[in-house]
C-alpha cells in the first residue's frame, strides 16, 4: 500500500510533501517520513504513526529556495513500524522512497554487506539506496547508476530516490505499484495517486510499468526497456471529488473495477512458495483450538459464510457462522477452545464488536479480519488480519468483500497446513489458484457493456431471486444485498436446491432468477434446480461457463480450473449488475438512502 510523494519546484516543500501524504495517508499510517534537499544540504525527518506526528517534529523547519523533495506513508510489509524502518531510507549520501515489495531484496543485502554497506533498518527497500551507491561509486555517473540499479530489482515498485551526487534531481521508476507525474508552469509533482496533487498540478501523466527516469534542470528524462521515451500529459481535474472518481460515475464502480489491483495488495508478501505466511499472527493462535466460530453482519457475513465452507472442508475443522446481532441475545454456549473470527471492513460495528467483547469475556481467543487498522474491532482483538482492500467509499461493499473471501481462503490453506489437512500437490494446486484471482477479477469493457444492456429488462418484476450452491449459496446472498441496497427492488438469495421446498410458488415470468451456474462445482445439481424453475416460466438470467439453452439471458465467465476463480469472476457479474440496474432507476449508488457505510449503533 505505502503512499509517495515528491515535489521538484521552489514554493515551501515540507507544505507540499505533507498535503500529499495526507491525501494518501489511507494508504499506510504506521510511520511517515520526508527527505528535502535544501540549499545543497540532505535534511531529513520521520516519525512513527499518524501524519501529524511528522508535522509536529517538523514545526520548526521550513525549505528555501528551489529544491527538490520526496515523501512516504509507510504500511508495513517488512520490519516493524519504527523510526529506523521508515521511509525515506539512506545511504551515505542519498535518500529513497519506495512502495511495493523488492522479492531479491535478501541476496542484494548479503552482496551489499560484503562489499561493505551496513543496513540500519529491515526492510526491503534499504537496498535499493545503498545498491545505487555502490553503482554511483563506481560509475560516477547518477543517471547511469539508477538505471544500472533498477535493473537488479525484482519485485514490485515505485520509487524516488533524491541524491547529493546530483542535488538537483529527482530519479524515478515504476513496476506494479501506481505512479504519476504532475505538472504545473514550473513545478513538477510525483505522487501514488492524483488526489495528493489535485489544486496545485493542471496536468498529469500517469506512468506505465517498466518506465523510469530523472527530473533534471526542470525537464523531464522518460525511459524504459527500449529507450527513450516520449509521453503525453493529460488534464487533472480540478474537482476532488471527481478526480477521486477517476472517471467513473460512481466510487462504486471505480471500487468493482479496483478489485483485481487491491486483490494484489491483500496477496503481497502473504504467498510462499510453501505455504502461507501472515506477519500478524504466530502459531500460538491455533494452540488448542478444536473449532472456529465467525460473526459478522452484512455483506461481511457473507464472506464469513464462504470461509466456513472453505475451513471444514480443507482444514477439517469445526466451524460455525454467526450474525452478530443474533449471537448477541442468543445467550450462546462458549468453550475456551473455540477460535472466535470477527469480520468487519470498517471494524467500528457495534454488533460485531460487542459480540467479540461476549466471546473475549468468556475467555475466547480472538483474530480480527478487517480493512481499517487500529479500528475498534482490531484493537479489542488477540490478533488481526488486514485486507488491504484500501478506503471503500461506496457504501455498498465490494473490494472489501472481495479481499475479505481471499483473506479467509488463506486462513484456510495457514490452519489447513499447520492441522496437516492438506498434502502438497492440493496447497500447491491452491496457491497457484489464489495467484491468479487477481486476473480473474478483471474484466473487459465488453461485459460491462453487455450487463449495461441487459440491466435495462430487470428494472421491474415482483422479485429476483439469486440462486447459488455451495460457495455460490453465500455469493448469491451477496449478489442480493448489493441489488436490493442500491436498487430498492426485493432481491432475495437462495440455496439453489432450497427453491423447491416453498420459493418455487412464486415462480412465473415477473421473477427474475439469477443462476449461478459454476462448471467447477456441483454443475449437474444446479442446472436441474434451475430447469425446475423455467419449467415454471420463471425468467433466467444464467451466469455460466457452459452455454445453457433455458436462459432468458445468459453471461457467459471464463472455463475457470477452480471453484475459487469462478467464485471471484461471477462476483463481479453480479456486482455490475446490481450497479446498472441502480443506475437505470436513478439511485445515487454510492449514498442509498437509509444505509451508512459504519454501522456504529446497535
Ligand atoms: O463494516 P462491516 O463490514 O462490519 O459492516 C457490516 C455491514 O454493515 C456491511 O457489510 C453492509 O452490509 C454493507 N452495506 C454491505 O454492502
Amino acid at each position: 500500500m505505502c503512499g509517495i510523494v515528491g515535489y521538484y519546484g521552489k514554493n515551501e516543500k515540507k507544505e507540499i510533501v505533507i498535503e500529499g501524504l495526507r491525501e494518501l495517508e489511507y494508504r499506510g499510517y504506521d510511520s511517515a517520513g520526508i527527505a528535502i534537499m535544501d540549499k545543497e544540504e540532505l535534511c531529513h525527518f520521520k516519525a512513527v504513526g499518524k501524519l501529524s506526528n511528522l508535522e509536529t517534529k517538523m514545526s520548526d523547519f521550513h525549505s528555501q529556495g528551489a529544491g527538490v523533495a520526496i515523501g512516504h506513508t509507510r504500511w508495513a510489509t517488512h520490519g516493524k513500524p519504527t523510526e529506523l524502518n521508515a521511509h525515506p531510507h539512506l545511504g551515505e549520501y542519498s535518500f529513497v522512497v519506495h512502495n511495493g515489495i523488492i522479492e531479491n531484496y535478501k541476496e542484494l543485502k548479503e552482496q551489499l554487506q560484503s562489499q561493505g554497506a551496513s543496513f540500519v533498518s529491515q526492510t526491503d527497500t534499504e537496498v535499493i539506496v545503498h545498491l545505487f551507491e555502490s553503482h554511483q561509486n563506481r560509475l560516477k555517473n547518477p543517471f547511469a547508476a539508477f538505471e544500472a540499479t533498477i535493473k537488479e530489482l525484482r519485485g514490485a515498485y515505485a520509487i524516488l530516490l533524491i541524491t547529493k551526487a546530483q542535488s538537483d534531481t529527482i530519479f524515478f521508476a515504476k513496476h506494479g505499484s501506481p505512479m504519476l507525474l504532475g505538472f504545473n508552469t514550473d513545478e513538477i509533482f510525483f505522487a501514488s495517486s492524483d488526489t495528493a496533487i489535485i489544486g496545485k498540478a493542471t496536468e498529469v501523466y500517469y506512468l506505465q510499468d517498466g518506465q523510469y527516469g530523472a527530473i533534471e534542470g526542470g525537464a523531464v528524462k522518460l525511459f524504459d526497456t527500449h529507450g527513450s521515451k516520449t509521453f503525453v500529459r493529460q488534464k487533472l481535474s480540478a474537482d476532488k471529488a471527481m478526480a477521486q472518481k477517476e472517471g467513473y460515475r460512481f466510487f462504486m464502480e471505480k471500487e468493482i473495477y479496483e478489485q483485481s489491483t487491491v486483490m494484489g495488495d491483500t496477496l503481497m508478501g502473504r504467498v510462499m512458495d510453501n505455504g502461507i505466511a501472515f506477519d500478524e499472527i504466530d502459531t500460538t493462535l491455533l494452540e488448542g483450538i478444536e473449532d472456529i466460530k465467525i460473526c459478522a453482519c452484512g455483506t461481511s457475513y457473507h464472506s464469513a459464510m464462504v470461509g466456513a465452507y472453505l475451513l471444514e472442508r480443507l482444514a477439517k475443522i469445526k466451524t460455525s457462522v454467526e450474525i452478530a446481532s443474533e449471537f448477541r441475545y442468543k445467550e450462546p454456549l462458549l468453550t475456551p477452545n473455540t477460535l472466535f473470527v470477527t469480520i468487519s471492513q470498517s471494524g467500528e460495528t457495534a454488533d460485531t464488536l460487542e459480540a467479540l467483547k461476549m466471546a473475549k469475556k468468556a475467555g475466547l481467543r480472538s483474530l480480527s479480519i478487517c480493512n481499517v487498522d487500529n479500528s475498534s474491532i482490531v484493537r479489542e482483538s488477540d490478533a488481526a488480519i488486514l485486507t488491504r482492500a484500501g478506503i471503500e467509499k461506496g457504501v455498498a461493499s465490494t473490494k472489501a468483500f472481495a479481499t475479505q473471501v481471499m483473506v479467509l481462503w488463506m486462513f484456510t490453506l495457514f490452519v489447513a497446513k499447520q492441522r496437516h489437512t492438506i498434502d502438497n500437490e492440493k496447497l500447491q494446486q491452491e496457491l497457484s489458484a489464489i495467484l491468479q484471482t487477481p486476473t480473474a477479477l478483471k474484466f473487459n469493457d465488453t461485459l460491462h457493456a453487455k450487463i449495461n444492456r441487459l440491466s435495462k429488462r430487470y428494472l421491474h418484476g415482483h422479485g429476483f431471486f439469486f440462486i447459488g450452491r455451495d460457495i455460490f449459496y453465500p455469493l448469491a446472498l451477496e449478489g442480493a444485498l448489493k441489488l436490493k441496497e442500491i436498487s430498492y427492488l426485493h432481491a432475495e438469495g437462495y440455496p439453489a436446491g432450497e427453491m423447491k421446498h416453498g420459493p418455487i410458488a412464486l415462480a412465473d415470468s415477473e421473477l427474475f432468477t439469477i443462476a449461478l451456474m459454476p462448471q467447477t462445482m456441483q454443475y449437474e445439481k444446479i442446472k436441474s434446480n434451475v430447469e425446475e424453475l423455467s419449467a415454471r416460466d420463471a425468467t433466467i438470467l444464467a451466469i455460466s461457463p457452459l452455454p445453457f439453452e433455458l436462459a432468458d439471458d445468459f453471461i457467459q465467465t471464463t472455463h475457470a480450473n477452480h471453484p475459487m476463480l469462478e467464485f471471484f469472476e461471477m462476483m463481479v457479474v453480479t456486482q455490475l449488475l446490481a450497479l446498472e440496474v441502480a443506475i437505470r432507476l436513478g439511485n445515487d449508488v454510492d449514498m442509498p438512502r437509509n444505509l451508512a457505510k459504519s454501522v456504529t449503533v446497535e
